[in-house]
């Protein structure tokens, strides 16, 4: 089995390279799978021994399309292999991958007590020159505290270049986001760490973006920052849009063929969740506050990203009047399709709101059930089929754009719903087949009925 990476070719490497990564998460056991299949021996390393003892019985912490085949694959070939003794995985590998978490702290504030610990375990054991990389997502300055924490753990003073490599993926398409980057970026101190590291990612024939250490880790929180604007600027356009009775897919149409502004990344929705845009977004805010810079744009982003959930509850009251004693059923519960990553997702904050104004609600997800039903109370009834999900709803809510449900009968639905109300968190569904089938559609930024056009008064010309 080979996952073509580049252009597709599958070469070995002529020097395949020792690597240990520590933290086997999304970003550690993708990456770590990935090196293992350009050829590299790779030790994945986490202080979860339950993780690493579900992986050696080959199987995965969490749903991640293609990259089951791609453990199994590099591990009976010998390439891959799992331990929870991070001390001695650290002793053993030239090549260190710090990919643990970065989560948010209470005042918005990045939590980088995980890579700190990381970086003390590494200095404590350091036995040899080590090049230690920075994978995880972190403030400008972390690779210059890792390198202190390191020196100050250390026996003896060995030669130790921090770098930065921070990762793009995307859940629900990360091992191919891995293999077929649009860019990689690399952030080091040396010559040397730089060849070393443009040499591992060389087969994947991606630009390579060089830079110093804090470049690069701004370089990534700029991304993640950008990409969440985008989001909610057509939020709120789409807030805009229904004010007016205009089509906001037409205006992102029409302004999205105009090249400096693009196609992509411009639904409007419920809203960014996941592991990432949230903190990330508020972690570039906090940094600058760190630095008496106010952020203003950005803080922005965040709270219509907050907003967004809020105002598509109201839509559900307004539609019924009042949500208590009501049915509602939630469509979707992951942050985003074809992953099972339920973190910050807006459908359980909506959840949330909704059960704590008296309504019943039932959900479904392809895949994200069981872990939803750990960050959520009693309240919420999980059913593994769409219809029965739906059957006695007074409204249906779309919460997650899955491929699944863009197929639903909406006749049945009907048939099925308690009254007829349909809620398209994700402007997935079309209307006119909605409301065709005497359903009352309401969208994101879609038109709500058709605008009267005035009269032309005598001697106006029509254009
Ligand atoms: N998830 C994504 O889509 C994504 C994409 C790009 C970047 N990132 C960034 O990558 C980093 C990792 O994210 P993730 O989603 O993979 O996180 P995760 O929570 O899925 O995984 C982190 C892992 O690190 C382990 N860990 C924590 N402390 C450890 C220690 N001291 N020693 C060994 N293992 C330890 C945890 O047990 C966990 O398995 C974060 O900074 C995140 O922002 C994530």
């Amino acid at each position: 089995m080979t996952f073509p990476q580049g252009n597709g070719s599958s070469a070995r490497p002529t020097d395949p390279k020792q690597i240990a990564i520590v933290g086997t998460g999304y970003v550690g056991l993708v990456t770590g799978a990935c090196f293992a299949e350009l050829g590299h021996y790779v030790l994945c390393l986490d202080n979860d021994a339950r993780k690493i003892g579900t992986l050696r019985l080959g199987e995965l912490p969490f749903f991640e399309p293609q990259l089951h085949e791609l453990v199994l694959h590099n591990r009976q070939a010998g390439r891959l292999n799992f331990s929870d003794d991070v001390a001695s995985g650290l002793r053993d590998n030239p090549i260190v991958f710090i990919a643990v978490g970065t989560p948010i702290l209470p005042n918005d504030g990045v939590d980088l007590s995980q890579v700190c610990d990381v970086a003390a375990t590494i200095g404590r054991e350091l036995n040899g020159p080590k090049l230690v990389v920075v994978k995880s997502t972190v403030p400008m300055e972390t690779g210059e505290m890792v390198a202190a924490i390191i020196a100050e753990n250390a026996p003896h003073p060995y030669n130790v270049e921090v770098a930065a490599n921070p990762e793009f993926l995307r859940e629900g398409s990360a091992v191919d986001d891995f293999m077929r980057p649009d860019r990689v970026v690399i952030g080091t101190r040396s010559e040397g760490a730089r060849r070393t590291l443009q040499a591992l990612y060389e087969p994947l024939e991606a630009p390579i973006v060089c830079t110093d250490v804090r470049t690069a880790e701004m370089i990534k929180y700029t991304a993640n920052s950008f990409l969440a604007t985008k989001i909610s600027f057509m939020n709120e356009v789409a807030n805009i849009c229904e004010l007016f009775n205009v089509d906001v897919k037409d205006v992102a149409h029409g302004i999205g063929l105009d090249q400096r502004i693009g196609t992509r990344f411009m639904q409007p929705g419920l809203g960014y969740g996941g592991s990432c845009f949230p903190k990330d977004v508020r972690g570039l805010e906090r940094t600058a506050d760190g630095r008496g810079y106010d952020a203003q744009l950005i803080r922005a982003v965040e709270s219509v990203n907050q907003a967004q959930v809020v105002r598509t509850y109201h839509k559900i009251e307004r539609a019924l009047g009042s949500v208590e004693g009501r049915r509602v059923c939630v469509l979707g519960l992951a942050f985003k399709p074809d992953t099972s990553d339920v973190r910050e997702a807006p459908a359980l904050r909506l959840i949330e709101m909704l059960t704590a104004a008296g309504a019943t609600v039932t959900a479904h997800d392809p895949i994200a059930i069981e872990v939803a039903r750990a960050n959520t109370g009693d309240g919420v009834k999980y059913s593994s089929d769409i219809y029965e999900a739906i059957s006695g709803c007074d409204v249906l809510v779309l919460a997650t754009e899955w491929e699944e449900y863009a197929g639903i009968d909406f006749q049945l639905l009907r048939r099925l719903m308690r009254s007829n109300v349909v809620v398209d968190g994700r402007n997935l569904f079309d209307p006119e087949k909605v409301a065709a089938e005497g359903l009352r559609y309401i969208g994101v930024g879609r038109q709500r009925e058709p605008v009267a056009l005035p009269e032309l008064d005598e001697g106006m010309i029509p254009i």
